[in-house]
């Protein structure tokens, strides 16, 4: 029986990147109040008790934590609950990041301000609140650009403008997805995408692992796969380490699990994109980090949450793992196939469709429209390429394209978008080697119907 157990925990979230965090908290032992908006939420299945309410209602969240008298706040893998934890565990004396923090690790134009204030290299940036503040900014900041919401997730309203007629439709996107209507016009970096995973102890900042990441097409720009550790030379892991590090220290991030995403210029040079004072999304923190780090950040994060001061002590697993997003055309899902005979694949962790049969999807556009992912680990890249391909080929999914005509997808065309791209850059468009390439080419592509 753990030493928390009994105790009371409130989660702040309960949609499937949160269902890990409760879990972990319920085997400890503790009483999980989780909240969502949404009444049917996944992780409302594993809580004590369920409050439905908005993620990022603070006062409402803050009466259901007096009601339930909750001896700590978490969350996990979302930006939208941070500043409502910190603000909950704030009015309620508990140990939690702080309202400033929450918000400059949640509102990116806060979060390059502080990191310019620490002296940190970035990219040019401005805010613009309108369309002209917009065209301002697109003169100081030139061409090709990035415009994007200030405070949003998984890139939506995110585009590249590489011409001035591109900037009112991507201003308006922008502005559509941002909460606080603040708008970002920045320099677009070019390089290569990585993302480091860390954690912040008693020893502050702590770096553990990083990403390769492949990106969809411009002018969108979401990821399409991670694969951990990224195969960089140790001095670029070490700069993106650093990088990292730096920049979670500049927010203060007093503890906590944190991520940071960065592009490593041609020349090494490594610059922030955007960081967090949550886990990576789509269970990279809760299911990826402790088969690649030997650490188990969503009982530490819990462990912190309560107060105590456990040190993170890393080690070299050994382990790949890949994340890896699935493609469906746009139509409507008839049909799914194959799941329970993928996750039996060795080495598979979950693969999972996140849209139900009978949901029309359109085109993808931004992480959140992802329609699936598959989350594997093995010793080397070559036994991932076999775990990805034969988890892939056990998968056929079903979709009625909008003529009506229905199309059997599965194997490598489910993957589709990771190769039209390639890894890390998209922006300059260099072709970099695939390692998965050859696993990709082996998977046969299903008869369309
Ligand atoms: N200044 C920039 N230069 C180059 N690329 C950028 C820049 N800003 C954003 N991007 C690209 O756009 C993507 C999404 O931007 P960002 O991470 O800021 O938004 P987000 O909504 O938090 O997305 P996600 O949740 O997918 O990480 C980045 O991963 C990167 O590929
Ligand atoms: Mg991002």
């Amino acid at each position: 029986m753990s030493d928390l157990a009994g105790k009371r925990i409130l989660i702040v979230g309960a949609g499937i990147w949160q269902v890990p965090l409760i879990r972990r908290a319920r085997a400890l032992g503790l009483f999980v109040i989780a909240t969502d908006r949404d009444p049917d939420a996944p992780g409302f299945r594993d809580a004590g008790a369920s409050v439905v309410v908005d993620v990022t209602d603070g006062p409402r969240t803050l009466a259901a934590a007096r009601e339930w008298q909750v001896q700590a706040v978490a969350t996990d893998q979302s930006d939208a609950a941070v500043p409502t934890a910190a603000f909950v565990a704030d009015r309620l004396g508990l140990p939690g990041i702080g309202r400033d923090v929450a918000h400059a690790a949640t509102n990116k134009w806060a979060m390059r301000e502080r990191c310019r204030l620490a002296g940190l290299d970035l990219p040019r940036y401005r805010r613009a609140l309108t369309l002209g503040e917009a065209r301002d900014a697109l003169l100081d900041v030139g061409l090709p650009a990035v415009v994007k919401p200030a405070d949003s997730q998984s890139s939506r309203g995110v585009r590249i403008v590489e011409g001035e007629n591109a900037l009112e439709p991507a201003f308006l996107a922008a502005m559509s997805h941002s909460r606080g209507r603040e708008v970002l016009v920045e320099e677009l970096m070019r390089g290569e995408e990585c993302s480091v995973e860390g954690v912040v102890d008693g020893n502050g900042p702590r770096a553990l692992t990083l990403s390769r990441k492949w990106k969809s097409a411009p002018p969108h720009r979401f990821d399409t796969r991670l694969i951990y550790p990224g195969d960089f030379p140790s001095h670029i892991r070490r700069s993106a380490f650093e990088c990292s590090e730096s920049v979670i220290r500049a927010l203060g991030v007093p503890f906590g699990v944190t991520h940071t995403e960065i592009m490593i210029g041609p020349d090494g040079r490594c610059r922030l994109i955007e960081a967090a004072a949550r886990g990576c999304g789509s269970r990279v923190a809760s299911d990826l980090l402790p088969i690649l780090v030997g650490i188990d950040v969503s009982e530490m994060l819990i462990r912190l949450a309560f107060g105590e001061t456990p040190q993170a002590e890393p080690v070299e697993c050994a382990e790949m793992c890949l994340l890896q997003f699935l493609y469906l055309p746009p139509g409507t899902v008839r049909e799914i196939h194959g799941l329970g005979g993928a996750r039996q694949v060795p080495g598979v962790i979950d693969v999972a469709f996140t849209v139900d049969v009978g949901r029309q999807i359109g085109s993808i556009t931004d992480g959140r429209s992802r329609p699936g992912y598959l989350l594997a680990h093995a010793r080397s890249q070559r036994e991932l390429d076999v775990v990805a391909s034969r988890a892939l080929e056990a998968l056929l999914v079903h979709v009625e394209d909008p003529s009506g005509r229905l199309m059997a997808v599965g194997g490598a065309q489910l993957v589709a978008w990771s190769e039209a791209v390639g890894p890390g850059q998209g922006s300059d468009r260099s072709p970099l080697p695939d390692p998965m390439a050859q696993v990709w080419s082996r998977c046969s592509h299903a008869q369309l119907g």
